[in-house]
């Protein structure tokens, strides 16, 4: 063997003893999961975590060929401990990934925790405009929906009904606040007249007086954010009123996913709108849903949807970086040129990293929100105040 032929042959050795090196260094992807696991929105984080595991199982149990190691904290929806949690994970855990949460107030302080330390975050619910407005950066991303957007579409649907007047309730927080804001913008350029705005403390659930003021001032629609236990509790107490016969209550479709069967009676023929409903009889949601209900012995709702769709994004991220999260640019690039292939029907992801989505209007039926039509096709979240 001549030298040079020798040389060249050992350098491919090293080479390939290179790339095999990289390959186990890059050993088992750190997940974070931070979820409410207790609260009023325990139930939305197990589903957003069963969709994230659902979606990994179908790829084998890993991802771009790396195996997960999930590390779970509890947020309880608290906004005072968000900074707090989240710097565990990424500064005692040295995550790779952070998937959460629910809750817009403590979505915001992750958001910002994410934006100092460059981690990437995926958001599989909490809608806080500001995350994809003035908070927006190149390594946070979101796969469900912004406060704005089924609000709006819901505004854009009571004016084209005919109502003239609203009244709203929600939480007071961000969630709600921006709820409010995004219907009173659709109702409003509708040609219809946000009246009053009522609020309770977040998560608090004691709605009497409120009803009475309801009651007596008869607006034409009453719009509602509540989700989870709120939820279940307000449309039944709202119905409890008899309110339910008089003023139709509306709201983004948070108000009866997955709370169908604890609201009964109390919810039957409401209208909602939101980016996922029951009755969209796409293969690809029968195949997911049917997938679902086989693993964990319940039926998916839109958290489990946005849990699912949050695994799929990171899945075309690290694709696309050979499982190498660091590369952040090519990270980015990759979900931006996507188009998800999700159930609730394909998405992309706007410039601020949010998806650009149909809006359903969907009816209850039983223990179904039964797709009635798209409300509007392709929405779109404004974006305000996001430099990217
Ligand atoms: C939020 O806080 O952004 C939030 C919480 C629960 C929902 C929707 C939005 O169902």
């Amino acid at each position: 063997m001549s030298h040079r032929i020798a040389r060249t042959a050992l350098t491919v050795l090293a080479l390939a003893s290179i790339a095999t090196l990289a390959q186990a260094q890059q050993g088992k992807l750190k997940v974070g999961l931070m979820l409410p696991y207790s609260g009023t929105y325990t139930a939305l984080g197990v589903a957003i975590e069963n969709g994230f595991k659902l979606a990994v199982e179908e790829k084998g149990g890993k991802l771009a060929g790396r195996e997960i190691e999930y590390v779970k904290v509890d947020d309880e929806s608290d906004p005072a401990k968000a900074t707090d949690n989240v710097n565990k994970l990424i500064k005692r855990d040295n995550v790779d990934v952070i998937i959460g949460t629910v809750h817009s107030g403590v979505v915001m302080a992750m958001a910002k925790a994410a934006k100092e330390s460059g981690t990437v975050l995926i958001v599989p619910n909490g809608g806080a405009d500001a995350v994809t407005g003035p908070m927006c950066a190149p390594n946070i991303f979101r796969s469900s929906f912004s406060n704005w957007q089924p609000a709006y579409a819901m505004g854009e649907v009571a004016a084209k009904q005919g109502k003239k007047t609203a009244m709203t309730i929600t939480w007071k927080y961000a969630a709600g606040d921006e709820s409010v804001a995004g219907f009173k913008e659709g109702f409003e350029k509708g040609g219809g007249k946000v009246t009053k705005n009522l609020t309770v403390p977040f998560p608090n659930v004691e709605f009497q007086a409120l009803l009475t003021e309801i009651a007596a001032a008869k607006p034409d629609v009453v719009y509602s954010f509540f989700a989870g236990g709120g939820a279940v509790k307000f449309v039944k107490d709202y119905a409890a009123a008899g309110l339910n016969k008089s003023i139709p209550l509306v709201g983004p479709g948070f108000l009866t996913d997955g709370t169908l069967e604890a609201q009964g009676e109390s919810a039957q023929g409401m209208l909602t709108t939101l980016h996922y409903a029951d009755g969209l009889n796409t293969p690809r949601d029968n195949a997911f849903r049917t997938a679902y209900a086989k693993t964990f012995k319940l039926q998916p709702d839109v958290y489990a949807v946005q849990g699912y769709d949050a695994a799929q994004m990171l899945a075309i991220g690290l694709n696309a970086t050979k499982g190498d999260i660091t590369k952040k640019a090519e990270f980015a690039s990759a979900i931006e040129k996507a188009k998800i292939d999700s159930p609730r029907g394909a998405f992309t992801i706007s410039k601020a990293h949010n998806p650009v989505q149909d809006v359903y209007l969907r009816k209850v039926e039983g223990n179904e929100n039964k797709l009635v039509s798209v409300a509007v096709k392709g929405l779109t979240d404004p974006a305000r105040g996001c430099k990217m």
